[in-house]
């Protein structure tokens, strides 16, 4: 992939700019869809997806994109264990982009003991090592794992669609779309620079529906990775129940609520924001309402993602952090092996 080649590892600015150009990046190799089409005649239980920090996103998007469609429970486990649910007659994925987080590889060996159909989709590592080259993908490497969020969707998401038997989204065509829409951001009001301003010196807390609830906790982990900065989340129609009483502690604590606006939302949705928004203004919060046009749930869930992703890194500027350093999650893994 020459162009991906171009894109500099060590500008997360570069890597966020180049998501659509991700998204094409990786194809599924006939032999190993062809294991994937051989497990679902024989018949699945389920689909686990295992994995941890930026490689676990791309699984929970994909989850939610496939709620209405698929007729088996797909999981997203962040652990070293599986739940007991899980047997033979499930599919496990195991994704980890270094190929070295032990979570993961305690879960993909327990998968293998409980003689799961297990996948894998790595750039190297311990997983690439231990893995059955069949069932195995081998992402493009060089890449942050959080930056490589497109790059592992692109290998989740047909493997996905192929077990369960749906039609296969057309990754080059969205590519094309998001690029276009991505295009226009820094002409919008709230364009991402204007965002990043906004939500300097607050604590935001991303607010999302249905398929638009892991981009809301991706936003999260982009605002505490690139930004450095601590960021919360909550989801409709939860947040009717609990956050909405704490409202009150917006006087002390600069909390920026920030609703991602999903066109699907039906009439109760929308009447539901509303409410709880209003409910924030008048204990001293300014909920903004972040409303970006797309064409398909898929490209809704991809563009917030991309959007939010701009904003954390322009927040990092304005900060004057380095995005791309994440030492402290370097001296958890350290202290983890020791
Ligand atoms: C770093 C990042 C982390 C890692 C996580 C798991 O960019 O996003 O959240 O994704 O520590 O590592 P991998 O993805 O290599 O399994």
């Amino acid at each position: 992939m020459e162009e991906l080649a171009n894109v500099d590892p060590s500008d997360m600015a570069a890597m966020v700019a180049s998501f659509p150009l991700m998204l094409k990046a990786t194809t599924l190799s006939n032999e190993f869809l062809s294991e994937a089409i051989r497990i679902r005649n024989q018949g699945l239980d389920g689909i686990c997806i295992v994995a941890m920090g930026g490689s676990a996103i791309a699984g929970e998007i994909c989850k939610e994109i496939l709620a209405d469609s698929s007729e088996v429970p797909i999981l997203c486990i962040r652990e070293y264990i599986l739940p007991k649910t899980v047997n033979r007659r499930w599919v496990v994925i195991a994704v980890s982009y270094s190929g070295n987080t032990e979570e993961t590889i305690a879960a993909y060996k327990e998968a293998n003991r409980r003689e799961c159909s297990v996948f894998v989709l790595t750039t190297g590592g311990i997983l690439n090592q231990i893995s059955n080259d069949l069932r195995k993908h081998m992402l493009p490497p060089t890449f942050q794992p959080r930056a490589a969020l497109p790059i592992i969707l692109a290998g989740i998401l047909p493997l996905l669609e192929t077990l369960l038997n749906l039609e296969i989204t057309n990754l080059p065509k969205l590519s094309v779309e998001l690029a276009k829409k991505a295009a226009g951001w820094e002409q919008l009001p709230r364009s991402p620079k204007e965002m990043a301003h906004l939500l300097k010196g607050k604590i935001p807390l991303l607010i999302g529906w249905r398929h638009l609830i892991p981009v809301a906790y991706r936003a999260k982990c982009q605002f505490n990775e690139n930004s450095k900065v601590f960021a919360s989340i909550s989801q409709i129609p939860e947040i009717y129940h609990n956050e909405i009483e704490g409202t009150r502690s917006c006087i002390d604590h600069p909390i920026s609520p920030v609703f991602l606006r999903s066109q699907e939302e039906d009439e109760k949705t929308k009447m539901g924001i509303e409410s709880a928004a209003a409910i924030f203004q008048e204990n001293g919060c300014h909920p903004e309402h972040l409303n970006l046009r797309f064409d398909s749930r898929i490209e809704e869930a991809l563009g917030f993602t991309m959007y939010l992703d701009m904003v954390s890194v322009r927040l990092a500027e304005i900060l004057g952090v380095n995005p791309l350093s994440v030492e402290r999650i370097a001296q958890m893994k350290r202290r983890l092996r020791d």
